[in-house]
């Protein structure tokens, strides 16, 4: 076999391996964008209770990479199921003390104790997800999402984003009962 043939084949397996995880968990390991980035660390209140953050749903760590940078006295921790972009967060957040990254399902997380959320996830992992965060978030907790609402929560501050496809991103903050 070439080299050329090797590659060819590496790539289109690695290919095959995002796009069954992609119909998989019903979203696309698609980054944000740096002005959505920008635009959800520019929503960290100051006043956020102790605990974590956690990006779920990290894709290639890009989102999880710039909580971590921005924030370097809080703890980060990234979940990924699909294995490629896992396992490139994961190589990216080397080094970096107070970001780690997990291979697995955002389901099988505890997140009782985190300070903040982030997400970029797509309509039908939010509606999956959204009786899971409501139930486990603890009360003063922020939720950030990038582009898409949480159903039947109102957002304690919204932004639209000037791109060429408006974005919208998303502040929620938790409540006793949400
Ligand atoms: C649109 S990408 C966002 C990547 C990153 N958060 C960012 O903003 O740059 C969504 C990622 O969430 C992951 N994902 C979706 N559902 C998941 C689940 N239930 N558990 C773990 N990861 C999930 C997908 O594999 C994908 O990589």
């Amino acid at each position: 076999m070439t080299t050329a043939l090797a590659i060819l084949l590496a790539g289109l397996a690695c290919a095959g391996l995002i796009a069954v995880y992609t119909v998989l968990l019903d979203s696309p390991p698609l980054p944000s964008g740096g002005a959505a980035r920008a635009g959800l660390v520019a929503l960290i209140p100051s006043d956020l209770p102790d605990g974590p953050f956690y990006e779920l749903g990290c894709g290639w760590g890009d989102l999880a990479l710039d909580l971590a940078k921005a924030m370097p006295e809080r703890r980060v921790l990234a979940v990924e199921a699909s294995p490629l972009p896992w396992l490139v967060a994961r190589l990216r957040a080397l080094g970096r003390e107070n970001l780690s990254v997990r291979f697995g399902r955002i389901e099988a997380l505890n997140l009782s104790g985190a300070s903040l959320v982030a997400v970029y996830l797509g309509p039908k992992p939010m509606a999956r997800l959204s009786e899971k965060l409501r139930a486990e978030l603890p009360p003063r907790s922020v939720l950030l999402s990038n582009g898409f609402a949480l159903a039947d929560l109102t957002p304690e501050k919204t932004v639209a984003l000037p791109t060429p496809v408006t974005t919208t991103l998303y502040r929620y903050r938790m409540r006793e009962t949400n």
